[in-house]
This record gives C-alpha cells, structure tokens and sequence, in this order.
C-alpha cells in the first residue's frame, strides 16, 4: 500500500510538470484528488492493510494528498506567471496603461419612469399587475364596449396577427382581465407595451408604452376621479404642473375625459412635441362604462369604477425633455445610457 501510494504521488507530479493549461489541471485534480479519483480509490483498500501499518499508512495518505494539492497550486501560479511574461514581452502590450474600468449599466428611462409610477402606486394600495401584449379581439374591443361596427376601432390601427389575434393596441384590456381576475373592490395598475399600425413622426411611435389603472369601488364619482388624478400627475411629475381637463371620448368610460398638461420641452409656447398647441395629452380617463363593468362581470348597479391610461412615452419625454418619441425604441446606446436613476 505504502508504495502503491509513493507511485501515485510521483505519477501525479510528473504529469503535472507536463500540464500546460488550466484544463488539464483541473482534469488533474480531478483524477488523483477528486471525490472518485484515484487517490481516494487506493484508500478503499484500507481494510486489507493489517491493523498495525494502518496509522502509518493513513499518514502518508495525508501527505501525499497535500504534496499534490500543492503541486497543483503551484503549478497554476507558474502558468499565470507565463501568461503575465508572455503579455510583457508581447511588444503592444503596454503595463503603464490605466486598467479598463467596469462599464457601469444604466436602464432605460421608460424603465425608471416606470419604476417610478409602481412605486407610487402600490404606496396608494394598488396591485401591479402584468397582462400579455397579443390580445384577443376579444379583450382589446368588445370587451371595452367597441363592436366590430364601432367607428372607434378606427381610432386605433391594429395589427392583426394571422391566428386572428392582434397587438394590444392599448393598455385597456386589462381592465376586463383585472375585473373578472380580482374580487371588488380593488385598485391596480398595468403598465406594458403597446402597439399602432401608424406612420411614425416626433410624436407618434408604432411601439410604446402605457400605464392603465383601474379602481373599483361601491360609489365612485367624477369629483373622486378627478382628485385622483391631480394628485396622480404631481406625484409622478415630481412638480406642479398646469392641466386642463376636456370632455374626451372613449367607448369604454363614460363620462371620458381628457387631462392635458402643459407641454413641459417648450413651457406651453409650443413646439414640435405637442404640435406647436402647448398641450400635451398625457392622461385619457373617465368612469367606467357599465358595459365593460358587465363585460368584467360585475353588476353596475353595485360596482363602479373609474380608469386612466397614461402616456408612459410621452410622460418620458416630458420629464427628460426628450424632442423625438422615435428614440425612445431604436435602441441607439448612446441615447439610452444618459439616464440614470434620481
Ligand atoms: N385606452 C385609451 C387609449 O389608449 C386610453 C384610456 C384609458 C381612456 C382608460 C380612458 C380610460 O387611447
């Protein structure tokens, strides 16, 4: 045994004196030190050994496993010496050149901003809920009380997938999800990706993104709806800000209302971003239609709600003073990486 155990120590460093990389290394230690190798393998031959030789035996185990483990180490410090060695005497290398630094990563700012909004939100109690982008024509407009008839439909161009699916062309179909999902009276927001089949200028993109919100409760009123929103708008914008607040229509609330904010990029003296108007439609809202109340199973005559789909594109743009909403999905590194979080 004792020799058996001298062979396989000599073994072990003559074939690390011929290992010239970290694979073969590890392959190594893994044959005469591993769990199944070859060192703990002759160890299983203890028992045969006569009861007096064991302790003897069982020292030189001891040492021949350390000499080899450090065998192993040493001769992966002299290959990283090497590969130092090799790198000086490489002619390009130059050692006095500062090291590179970590690139530090930095999110997207439709990602902060929505970060953001979650966090003020589920302070108020809403769940944050996560719905899919391909909808049913279902969901996206019968459901938000808009037939195949309706002229709504033409309010927002579709892309159609060819399993009759489409897009989610806003965020809103989330509204009858959250209703037949979640037991009144409840609040929550959805915020995701949203796709038009529309050319694109400085103000519009085929992609971008929404936050929807939706509360129900027993007695809901415009007054409620209303105050909500203030105080929605000042938290997100971190800032007082001018509204105005117009009559807007949508099927699926009645009544609707648009909330506009005075364009933030030229101060209301109007610019490209909200086409020379000084406003900006940031905040569609309104009361709950019954219909979609009934779509979501809920009985009007008990439940009422009201519901808001803020432009998450354009509140970007507002708060990062950002001229094109079209930078916003061509990924361009150098536009994305100039924000970073506070
Ligand atoms: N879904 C509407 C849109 O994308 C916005 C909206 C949401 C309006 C909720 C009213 C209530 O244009």
């Amino acid at each position: 045994m004792l020799e058996e155990l001298g062979k396989l120590h000599q073994e072990a460093l003559s074939e690390l004196s011929d290992a010239n990389d970290e694979d073969t290394i590890r392959d190594l230690e893994v044959k005469y030190l591993g769990k199944k190798g070859a060192l703990t393998a002759l160890m299983k031959g203890m028992g045969k050994v006569a009861p007096e030789l064991r302790p003897q035996v069982g020292q030189k185990a001891n040492e021949v496993r350390s000499a080899v483990r450090e065998r192993i180490d040493a001769r992966r410090a002299e290959l990283e010496a090497l590969e130092i060695q090799r790198l000086l005497d490489d002619p390009h290398f130059d050692a006095t050149l500062p090291a590179l630094k970590p690139k530090a990563g930095s999110l997207h700012p439709v990602t902060l901003i929505t970060e953001h909004i979650e966090d003020v939100f589920r302070a108020m109690g809403f769940y944050l809920l996560d719905y899919p982008e391909v909808e049913t024509e279902e969901y996206n407009f019968e459901g938000l009380n808009i037939p195949a008839t309706h002229p709504a439909r033409d309010m927002q161009d579709t892309f159609w997938l060819n399993d009759g699916n489409l897009l989610r062309t806003h965020t809103s179909p989330g509204q009858v999800r959250a209703m037949a999902e979640y037991a009144p009276p409840f609040r929550a927001i959805f915020p995701g990706r949203v796709f038009r089949y529309e050319s694109t200028d400085a103000s519009h993109e085929h992609t971008f993104h929404q936050v929807e919100g939706l509360m129900i409760e027993k007695e809901i009123s415009v007054a409620n709806l209303i105050a909500s929103m203030k105080t929605l708008i000042s938290e997100v914008l971190e800032r007082d800000v001018t509204i105005r607040l117009r009559p807007g229509y949508f099927p699926f609330v009645e009544p609707g209302f648009e909330l506009d904010i005075q364009c933030q990029v030229c101060q209301g003296k109007g610019c490209s971003v909200c086409k020379q108007s000084g406003w900006l439609e940031l905040l569609p809202c309104g009361i709950v239609h019954p219909n979609v109340l009934r779509f979501g199973g809920l009985d009007p005559e008990v439940w009422s709600g009201w519901a808001f789909g803020l432009g998450l594109s354009r509140l970007v743009m507002m708060k990062y003073q950002i001229e094109d909403i079209r930078h916003l999905m061509a990924g361009d590194i150098r536009f994305i990486s100039q924000f970073r979080k506070g």
